[in-house]
């Protein structure tokens, strides 16, 4: 007789679905690449990476549709200049898959007011002069249909996001209890690796701070903002701690272990200047960067090429949202 619960125990848990977005609201910078870029192609599986570039969401802040179109298409191409490659990952534009706006009105019947009151991100907008739209309220509601969606079970996010995931979780439960069927699969934050990357001020960067080194800025305009860097008044003899100084965090960004101990000690010993260590930081920044310059140039000068690679993307991501947003319609009665 067959003994079912060695079948059930040999069962393969089905392999984890990553899927994280990114809006498209201004030039990607150095924080992105390192805060969340650079993890997402590392996740890349084979064809069960989700990215997409939440426009929806951008349409909070930015309402000048040529303005969205074209930063739509540079995100796309810094992704690809990166190393996310479309064939190992499903990559596409969020409003090509109008399965995901179905499904938030679903979900808007599952959410509690109270939590949307909670949540952090819609006070820190509102505080930073945001206007205070109800799509700006509703935000986490949409991005939870991004991630029940396409069946996520991992989300790659920043520490700013993990309430989103949280908020994501309980409308699936309350959704999957209210109806009594298991339409979601709840899905789990995953965290940055990399510490806050610093803008030139010392500050985190961010582009609402006006403090970003651009992904791929080069030559003159690159060095002027990296010799822009603010570091302290320490004279050039002096020692310096490099674990307060924003150039080294940088540096320590593009560098291994033997190298920033090798600049650690530079800093310690004194007659090393600031001017010094930028020049470092330049060189790395350039050199870092120098393929995937080339290929974003490439790929800003071919939108044909970009548009055809998001709609392949959003194809294989429809089957996945139709799939999941039928089942949801049937256990609400609404199909
Ligand atoms: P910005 O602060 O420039 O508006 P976003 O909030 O759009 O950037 O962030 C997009 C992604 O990049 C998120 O995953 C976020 O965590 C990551 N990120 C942004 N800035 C930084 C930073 N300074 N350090 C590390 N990660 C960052
Ligand atoms: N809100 C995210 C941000 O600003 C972007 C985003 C939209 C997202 N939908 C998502 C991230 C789904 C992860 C999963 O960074």
């Amino acid at each position: 007789m067959e003994n079912h619960s060695t079948v059930a125990a040999s069962t393969p848990k089905p392999p984890d679905r990553y899927l994280s977005g990114i809006q498209p609201s201004g030039e990607l910078h150095l924080g992105n690449y390192f805060g969340a870029i650079q993890q997402h192609v590392a996740c890349q599986t084979e064809g069960n990476s989700f990215y997409f570039i939440a426009n929806y969401h951008a349409l909070t802040t930015i309402h000048d549709g040529g303005r969205l179109r074209d930063l739509t298409h540079r995100v796309a191409a810094t992704y690809l200049a990166c190393g996310l490659d479309p064939e190992r990952s499903v990559f596409f534009r969020q409003s090509d898959v109008p399965e995901v706006t179905e499904l938030t009105w679903l979900l808007l019947t599952a959410t509690s007011m109270g939590d949307l009151q909670r949540a952090v991100s819609y006070k820190d907008k509102v505080e930073r002069g945001l206007p205070a739209s109800a799509g700006l309220f509703v935000y986490p509601v949409l991005m939870a249909a991004d991630i029940l969606a396409y069946e996520s079970t991992i989300v790659p996010v920043g520490k700013d996001q993990v309430q989103h995931v949280e908020m994501t979780r309980s409308m699936a439960r309350s959704f999957n209890d209210q109806y009594g069927a298991p339409v979601f699969t709840l899905p789990k934050h995953q965290l940055s690796k990399g510490a806050a990357v610093p803008g030139i001020d010392g500050a985190k960067m961010s582009k609402s701070y006006g403090n970003t080194i651009p992904l791929f800025l080069s030559g003159k305009p690159l060095k002027k903002l990296v010799m822009s860097i603010e570091t302290d008044s320490t004279s050039l003899e002096a020692p310096k701690d490099p674990n307060t100084c924003t150039v080294f965090a940088l540096y320590s960004l593009f560098a291994d272990e033997a190298e920033q101990a090798e600049l650690t000690e530079r800093y310690r010993a004194g007659n090393f200047g600031y001017g010094q260590a930028k020049q470092l930081l330049l060189e790395r920044i350039e050199r870092h960067f120098e393929d995937g310059r080339r290929r974003f140039q490439e790929l800003i000068e071919d939108p044909a090429y970009v548009e055809d690679v998001l709609k392949a993307g959003a194809q294989k991501a429809r089957e996945v949202a139709r799939k999941v947003t039928d089942h949801a319609r049937a256990a609400c009665g609404v199909a």
